[in-house]
Order: C-alpha cells, then sequence, then structure tokens
C-alpha cells in the first residue's frame, strides 16, 4: 500500500492541530475497519459459552484430551493458549500481519528472530538501538558465530553500502531509541530484499496505532509490548509479527521449541490495555509536541530530539512512514552533571529505565537503558552521556511543563559544572 504524504510542517507550534487534521491521514483504505474500532473489538471467536465481553484468562497448563489419540485445538499452554491466541490474532490485525507471537519480553522476541540465522550469517542494524538489543547482538549471538555490524546513518544508501554475502537480517528501530532518528523502511526494505535479506523494524516507539512497517514491505514487525502496547507500566512482554507464512511457520517452531511464550495473566493484561492504546497514544504525543516546543525554547536544552524536529529530509520519510510523532522526547544540556540534577529534580517524572506508560517518566539513557552498551560500541555510536529522555504521559502538559521548568531552573543555579560535560 502506498502511504500518502498529508504532513507538511516540520515545526513542533502548531503540531497538536496538525496532528489532529493528520491524525487517520496513513488510514486504511481497504475498507476495512479503521484502527480505533479494530483496538476495541474483541477478535477472534473464542466460543466462550457465556459470552463475556472481556476476555477470559484461561490461566491453566494444560488442557483435556477427548481421547488418548485426539488432540484438542488446545493441549498446553507452551504450545497454545486461548487468551494468547486471542492477544495474538489481535497483534496480527493491529500490525497488518497474518500471524503474531506473544512472547515473555520484548527481548525474547528479537531473539527469537535471531533465531532464523545460521551460524556465520551477519546482522546490520542501525547503530543508536535499545542497549538490551545491542547487549544481545554484540555479546550472545557471538557464542552462535553470528556477527552484527551497527550503521551509523540512516538512510537506504548509508545501509547499501554496508551489505555483504552473509547480512541475512536488518535490524531496526525508527524513530530509535533514545536519539528519535527515523530510519527509511520502505526503502531499506528494497535494498534488504535484492540482498536476500530480512528487514526486522523494532516498532515499539511509536506502537502499531502510529506506524505499520509490514505495510511498507519490511518482514518481520517485533516490540516491546511493555512499553505503549501495555501502557500502564505493569507487563513485561513481547511480540513478533509477519506476513509470510514460511516465517511464520519458522517463527513458530521457534516460540514452541524454545518457549519463551507469555503467560494467560500477562496476555490478558495486554488485551486490556490495548483497548486504550489509540486514546493513550493521541493525548500523550500531544503532551510530548507540547512539551518538544517548551524544550526547543528553552536555553538550557542545548539539543532536543523529537521527529518533528529534524532536518527536513528525515523528517519527510517519518511523515512518509508514520501517522505521528510519538511520546518520546530526549534532551542534551552539554553537562552530565547538570542533566543528572536536572533527572533528580523532576518531581512529576519518575526516573525508571521504561517508557510508554500511563505516567510520565525520565531516565539519562547512557547511565541506565543503555548502560549495558559494549564499550566499543558505545564510543562508536556516540551516545551523548548528557542525553535526558523523557516519556511523556496522559498527566497534563501544563503541570508538566511547569515541573521541567522548574527542575531546568534549579540546574541553571550550577553553571561552573557545564565544563564537566560529558
Ligand atoms: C525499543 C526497544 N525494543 C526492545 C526492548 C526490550 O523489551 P523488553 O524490556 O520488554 O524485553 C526495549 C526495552 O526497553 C526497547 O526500548
Amino acid at each position: 500500500m502506498q502511504l500518502p504524504n498529508r504532513w507538511n510542517s516540520n515545526h513542533t507550534s502548531g503540531l497538536s492541530s496538525e496532528l489532529s487534521r493528520c491524525k487517520r491521514s496513513v488510514q486504511e483504505s481497504d475498507g476495512v475497519m479503521k484502527i480505533d474500532t479494530k483496538l476495541i473489538q474483541s477478535v477472534g471467536g473464542l466460543g466462550d459459552p457465556h459470552h463475556a465481553v472481556t476476555t477470559p484468562i484461561y490461566q491453566t497448563a494444560t488442557f483435556e484430551q477427548e481421547s488418548a489419540l485426539e488432540f484438542s485445538e488446545y493441549d498446553y499452554s507452551r504450545s497454545g493458549n486461548p487468551t494468547r491466541a486471542v492477544l495474538e490474532q489481535q497483534l496480527a490485525e493491529l500490525e497488518h500481519g497474518t500471524r503474531a507471537f506473544a512472547f515473555a519480553s520484548g527481548l525474547a522476541a528479537i531473539a527469537a528472530v535471531t533465531r532464523l540465522l545460521q551460524p556465520g550469517d551477519e546482522i546490520l542494524a542501525v547503530d543508536d538501538v535499545y542497549g538490551g538489543t545491542c547487549r544481545l547482538f554484540s555479546k550472545i549471538l557471538k557464542r552462535s558465530h553470528i556477527s552484527v555490524r551497527y550503521i551509523h546513518g540512516t538512510t537506504a544508501q548509508d545501509f547499501a553500502r554496508e551489505f555483504s554475502d552473509r547480512t541475512r537480517l536488518v535490524h531496526i528501530e525508527t524513530p530509535t531509541n533514545p536519539l528519535l532518528k527515523v530510519v527509511d523502511i520502505a526503502g531499506l526494505a528494497e535494498i534488504a530484499h535484492q540482498h536476500n535479506a530480512l528487514l526486522c523494524v523494532d516498532n515499539t516507539m511509536l506502537s502499531p496505532y502510529l506506524q505499520n512497517p509490514l505495510v511498507l514491505e519490511a518482514d518481520i514487525v517485533v516490540h516491546s509490548a511493555t512499553k505503549f502496547l501495555c501502557g500502564h507500566s505493569d507487563v513485561i512482554a513481547g511480540a513478533v509479527v509477519v506476513r509470510d507464512e514460511k516465517l511464520a511457520e519458522d517463527l513458530y517452531l521457534i516460540q514452541n521449541g524454545e518457549g519463551a511464550v507469555l503467560g494467560p495473566f500477562d496476555s490478558y493484561l495486554l488485551l486490556r490495555g490495548i483497548k486504550t492504546l489509540g486514546v493513550r497514544m493521541e493525548r500523550q504525543q500531544t503532551n510530548a509536541a507540547k512539551i518538544a516546543g517548551f524544550l526547543s525554547g528553552h536555553p538550557r536544552a542545548s539539543r532536543v530530539h523529537y521527529p518533528s524536529l529534524l532536518e527536513k529530509k528525515s523528517f519527510a520519510i517519518h511523515v512518509r512512514q508514520a501517522r505521528g510523532n510519538g511520546a518520546v522526547v530526549s534532551f542534551e544540556t552539554g553537562s552530565l552533571e547538570i542533566s543528572r540534577q536536572i533527572v533528580e529534580g523532576l518531581k512529576l517524572f519518575p526516573i525508571t529505565v521504561s517508557f510508554g506508560g500511563l505516567q510520565s517518566s525520565v531516565s539519562l539513557p547512557g547511565r541506565m537503558s543503555h548502560a549495558s552498551v559494549p564499550a566499543q560500541v558505545a564510543a562508536h555510536r556516540q551516545l551523548p552521556a548528557d542525553l535526558i529522555r523523557l516519556s511523556v504521559g496522559i498527566e497534563d502538559a501544563d503541570d508538566l511543563i511547569a515541573d521541567l521548568a522548574e527542575a531546568l531552573e534549579v540546574a541553571e543555579g550550577v553553571p561552573e559544572l557545564r565544563a564537566s560535560a560529558g
């Protein structure tokens, strides 16, 4: 499906109205249900005799068989569970895939994708990936003789130069975590396919509400469902979604064969969280746009990272492939010490490694979520030590901005510490 480009501004001011005007600019045009309806409608017939309006939790390890020789639809919850099945079907629909697989965490989902590779194969990855993904790629896959190379650029051409005859998987996030760089999904899919490689997109940052990489010809979508899909910071979960039937068969073999499945109760919590994904995302990204606007006018924030603040070319790619800017904003101050003081001075943003919840939170990625990046990879990717990442929640934006203003002002009281910029 060709995605229409209806965004025409790269300024944060006026973004909220632009967002609502273009809210569904990349809309399903095939006559099927719109995403706001899809999020609410239960999918799949569970055959519940009581017609429960929410999906029941099948908290069982195993299922009784009709006879010793006849299997029923479900036999063992690692291989399949009705609550998880409803969730997987809904995730497949939301991402325009044919099948989805729910895992015990986002990293378990990404690890499952790497199981498609053979010893000797190579992964090309955008360098600004989540720290845990980097640790998996750089430290653990090495044991299976799978290598990884990180690409600093974000265009399809930046990647095209780096393919070798061993490249089998391209792994990207867009926008990336935590620098919010945008990678061209469709351009990269074309180049990956020319080299007989698969393109896997970690869609955690925007969620299926704002971006659908499979529609842009990516082969695999992964999620840390712990983040926006869940939205309530009470579940660790992951998902893999694909369109291709053969890939789906392989992934089912890996999911069942290795067993890192999502349990029934967590599947239920995720189903509950997904129902409000649309309203949460709308509110969160409206707040995030206001905060990005506030920060970009503040002298203490030396650089602000948010898709709408990207230079023209990258923003044009973003609006071609996404329906919004998301709810994560990061910024630099020029000093690790000042950043630490800001982070610790905030009252409405608890310091947490995660993002995507209803409640705003703050982190220093270099010291927290990305501390697991191996030293030489960290040096190559140039993650600013003073980078502050904000996950913007559904609170009143004025309160969040007032809290930020105060923390920035207090940190301003120690200008001599700018000398320690790291
Ligand atoms: C973009 C991204 N992908 C994957 C993961 C890993 O997910 P999980 O923590 O659910 O294992 C994270 C975690 O922060 C993330 O930010």
